[in-house]
Parts: structure tokens; C-alpha cells; sequence
């Protein structure tokens, strides 16, 4: 749903959106059994039902404790779910309340926020409700919790999750294998808006580029094939040191998901379905170190998510940024995979409608892209409203991805959005495209 970034936000607008976000919420949750909310399913997610509490706790903490002020600070998000004093392998442990108990503290929550929506000051400049920022915050914690569950969801053994399908996906892409040219020079990056973008966007500044080019569409599954066959896991040139001891320690030879099948061929699990590798789509579920190794293999390399905000919405014509690669329109399934209902990748160029200025297409949604960047603060940076988002990542631990994947709400993504993992995870619905100096 269309969060209308840098608009003033009604009453009646914020309860649609709350509630269109609290209904998907559900919908993921729904078909889950006591056990599959409450158990762990890996260490590096949460028990779903901590997920959901969080998603309420965090409501509570902003819209019913901090509407008025200037945020919780560090003391904000308190008990068992304060994501930083309960790690995520360790939240099994809690004192997790049962599913009545979850839905009915999100419920209570919800039902509390609505009842003082009416006596608060829409069109107050406080940093917090300014643009309501507060709200849009809200909700896009709300709709990354949603993308985190998918995760869990995926990676859990057992009776498979059954997807509440419904969404069609196009069924024919144009998996166009060249590169778009994009001249070097300046240009900016980033973003001033302060009514839905987060901190780590913001501000704009300008950058010098060298001339690149960059691929089309994300590497699909046809060409990560090659790279497999070619010996790609075993072949210690192309790998990052740090990376390959990972390779090795691990025993990689595919991205995760995939299975050998009796023909010799690959197959892989997407949430409930198993079915041959599809060359058409984009290999999904690679870790930074893969994508590195690829692109060395391939003769180029990834690029800096600065390379990649430029390719998704310079516009040469106007000799502007877009907010998205097509124009200004939040995402719908016309221009992107987004949006979680199809519970699937799509063939790469499947989305035309969507394509960049520049010529790129799958920019936004299908999977995320690893870039080369570490997540560190722009020139400029300024921590609001609270570090634990943004900065105490910063540092070099972690690579940016950019675009969102088909798990992302369209109100989670947009061309300055920056994500950030791990180089070693592969839990994410994470692809990448290459670069190339010129
Ligand atoms: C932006 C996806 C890295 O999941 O850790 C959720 C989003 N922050 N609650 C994360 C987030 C706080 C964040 N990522
Ligand atoms: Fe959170």
C-alpha cells in the first residue's frame, strides 16, 4: 500500500495503513500451528511469536509512549523485546507469551493507538510527527517484520508453510544478458525526505563517478549454472581470502536451497514448492561472498551502491533522480515483484513497465542486491530517531543490499533504501548484477 511519502498523512489514512499492514501480518501468520510460532526454526531468526510481539511492542513504545516527544532513546524498546538484550538465538528462551496471548497484545495495542489518533496534532512540527514520519516508521517496522518472517518461514524443516498465494506472476521474462553504459561524472545520491525515509538515507550529496557498466537484469539462474559447472566453489581465484576459508568451512558448492536431483540437474525449495532451478529467474539466496566470486569469474565485479542508485534512477533526460526507477509511483506488481502475495521470484524482465531510464530492469523487488559498499553513515549523517536502526551497524562488517526482493511490502523499498547483512548470509532473498569500469 502506497505510504505517500512526503505527504501530510490523515487520521483516516494512518488507520487504513495500519490495519492493511496488521492484515498482512496475519495473513503470513495464519496457516502456523502453535509450535511452528513458538519454536526456533534457526539461529539467526527469531520464534515468530517474538516477531509479533515486537511488531506490537514497537507500536507501543512510538505511537502510544513518544508521539509527542523526541523518541525513547536507548531506554525505548525495554524487556524481552529489546532486540539488543535478547539476541535472536537466544529469544527461545524468553518467557514467549502463546498465540491468544501475542494477538491480543497486538490487538490491545492497535485498538489503543486508534482510540488517541483523533487528539493528536497531524500537522504538528515535532521532529517525530512532522510529515508523519512517526507513523510511516511504524509501519515500515511492521512490513520488515513481515519480510524477516519470510525468512524464518523458508528456512524452516517440517511441514512446509502453505503460501497463501495470490498473486500471478508473469511467466515470461526478457532475460537480457548485456550491460547498460553509464557515463562517469556527478551526480546525487541519497535522499532529503523526512517523511518516510530512514536516517541512513539521508541527507543527498554528490558524488564523482568513473564511467561503468552494469548488467541489465540481475545474474540469473542460467548464468550462476555456468559458474557452478565451471568449478566456480572449487577454484580458489576467484574467491575473496575471508570468503573462500567460508567456502571451505562450510562445504559450498550451490546457493542455498538447492539440491542435487537424480538427473544430475538442480532443484530448489521456494517456501512450499519444489521444482527444477528455473534458468530464467534470479539466482536468490547467494551470500556476498558468492556474488564476489561470480563476478571475478565472470570478468567484472560488483557495484557500489552508489553505482547502483545511479543506474536505477538517473534520469539522462531530465538530468535528475527519480524515487523509483519507472518515475514517482510507489511499486506495483505492473513494475515490479513486490509485495509478497506471489511467494516467488519471477523471471528476470518480467517487469518492463518498471525498467530504469538507463535501462535496467528488476531494480526494485525480485531479489535484493548485494553491493560492494560497506553500510557506513552518509557525509552529513545524523542519527534520528533512534541509533539502534541505523548506527551501531555502521562499520565495515557489513555490505549493502539495495532494491527490496518479492518479500518486501512496496512501502519497505525505494531507490535510496539501503539494507545491510553479514557478507556470509544467505538467509535473505538476496541476489546481485555485476559491473564493469569502462
Ligand atoms: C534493515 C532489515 C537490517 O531486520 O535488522 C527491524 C530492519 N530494524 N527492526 C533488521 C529492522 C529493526 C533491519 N534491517
Ligand atoms: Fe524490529
Amino acid at each position: 500500500m502506497d505510504l505517500h511519502a512526503g505527504r501530510a498523512l490523515s487520521s483516516h489514512r494512518i488507520s487504513e495503513l495500519l490495519h492493511e499492514a496488521r492484515s498482512r501480518t496475519l495473513l503470513l501468520v495464519a496457516s502456523l500451528s502453535d509450535d511452528d510460532l513458538r519454536r526456533q526454526h534457526s539461529p539467526l531468526m527469531s520464534p515468530i511469536i517474538w516477531d509479533l510481539g515486537h511488531i506490537a511492542h514497537f507500536e507501543e513504545v512510538w505511537l502510544l509512549e513518544n508521539i509527542e516527544g523526541e523518541g525513547p532513546g536507548s531506554e525505548g524498546l525495554r524487556g524481552m523485546y529489546d532486540p539488543f538484550r535478547n539476541p535472536r538465538a537466544s529469544r527461545v528462551g524468553l518467557d514467549l507469551p502463546g498465540r491468544r496471548e501475542a494477538f491480543g497484545y497486538m490487538a490491545e495495542t492497535r485498538r489503543a493507538v486508534l482510540g488517541t489518533l483523533e487528539a493528536v496534532d497531524l500537522s504538528s512540527s515535532a521532529p517525530l510527527l512532522r510529515d508523519g514520519f512517526v507513523f510511516r516508521m511504524v509501519l515500515q517496522h511492521e512490513y520488515q517484520h513481515g519480510e524477516t518472517i519470510l525468512q524464518t518461514l523458508q528456512l524452516k524443516q517440517g511441514e512446509p508453510f502453505a503460501a497463501p498465494r495470490a498473486v500471478g506472476l508473469p511467466a515470461l521474462g526478457v532475460v537480457d544478458e548485456r550491460m547498460v553504459q553509464v557515463p562517469g561524472g556527478r551526480y546525487e545520491v541519497g535522499s532529503d525526505d523526512r517523511s518516510a525515509a530512514y536516517d541512513n538515507e539521508r541527507p543527498r550529496h554528490a558524488i564523482e563517478l568513473g564511467a561503468f557498466e552494469i548488467d541489465v537484469t540481475p545474474v540469473t539462474n542460467r548464468a550462476y549454472l555456468e559458474f557452478v559447472d565451471d568449478g566456480g566453489y572449487s577454484r580458489e581465484e576467484f574467491w575473496d581470502p575471508v570468503g573462500w576459508a567460508w567456502c571451505r568451512e562450510e562445504g559450498l558448492e550451490a546457493p542455498a536451497y538447492w539440491a542435487r536431483s537424480p538427473d544430475g540437474g538442480w532443484s530448489t525449495r521456494v517456501m512450499d514448492r519444489v521444482r527444477a532451478v528455473d534458468p530464467s529467474r534470479p539466482v536468490c539466496h547467494v551470500g556476498y561472498w558468492e556474488a564476489d566470486a561470480f563476478a571475478r569469474w565472470a570478468g567484472k565485479r560488483l557495484p557500489t551502491e552508489q553505482e547502483w542508485e545511479v543506474a536505477a534512477l538517473w534520469d539522462p533526460a531530465t538530468g535528475s533522480m527519480r524515487s523509483y526507477p519507472w518515475g514517482e509511483a510507489p511499486p506495483t506488481s505492473l513494475v515490479a515483484n513486490v509485495d509478497q502475495l506471489a511467494f516467488d521470484t519471477s523471471p528476470v524482465g518480467a517487469h518492463p513497465a518498471g525498467t530504469s531510464a538507463l535501462g535496467c530492469t528488476d531494480m526494485i523487488g525480485n531479489v535484493w542486491e548485494w553491493t560492494s559498499s560497506p553500510f557506513v553513515g552518509y557525509p552529513g549523517y545524523q542519527t534520528f530517531p533512534y541509533p539502534e536502526y541505523s548506527e551501531v551497524f555502521f562499520g565495515d562488517e557489513y555490505r549493502v543490499l539495495r532494491g527490496g526482493s518479492w518479500a518486501s511490502r512496496s512501502g519497505a523499498v525505494r531507490g535510496t533504501f539501503r539494507n545491510w547483512d553479514y557478507p556470509i548470509r544467505r538467509q535473505i532473498f538476496s541476489g546481485f548484477r555485476c559491473a564493469r569500469d569502462t
